[in-house]
């Protein structure tokens, strides 16, 4: 049964890599907006301040007011959406974001997070 011990072993092996390279890739704080308490009124105002472009809000532009989408490139409907997405768009992104790079603090991204809950009630 070497056969079967030399399959395990890779198998395990391949299991703890995949392991080690998914932890390494989650920083130990993944989206420290959560921690905070959002202000969504303010988050209303980041939401449709600015022009849209690289600027410090202004995503009604293309999400619309209430953040249902369709307004300008298409862009998807946003309410509810959640810390660790709205950080892979807008401050770190992951994808190409046609509203591009927005230099928010940690508490712009809770109180947009909190204007974009009241809007999936
Ligand atoms: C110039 C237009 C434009 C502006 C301004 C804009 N967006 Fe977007 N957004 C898009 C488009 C188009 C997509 C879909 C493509 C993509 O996922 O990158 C998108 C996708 C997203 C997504 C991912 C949604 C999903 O379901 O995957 C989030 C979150 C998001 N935008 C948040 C924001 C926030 C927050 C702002 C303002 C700070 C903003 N966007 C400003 C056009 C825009």
């Amino acid at each position: 049964m070497r056969y079967e011990r030399v399959k395990n072993f890779v198998a395990e092996w391949t299991l703890s890599v995949a392991l080690a390279v998914f932890i390494a890739g989650c920083p130990g704080d993944a989206c420290p907006a959560d921690k905070l308490v959002g202000d969504a009124e303010r988050g209303a105002g980041l939401f449709a301040s600015g022009d849209g472009m690289n600027a410090n809000g202004g995503c009604q532009n293309c999400h619309c007011p209430d953040a249902s989408g369709g307004c300008q490139f298409d862009a998807p409907n946003i309410q509810g959406e959640e810390c660790q997405h709205l950080d892979e768009r807008t401050r770190n992104p992951i994808v190409s974001h046609p509203g591009g790079k927005f230099d928010f603090s940690d508490q712009d991204v809770a109180d947009i997070e909190a204007f974009l809950a009241d809007w999936a009630k």
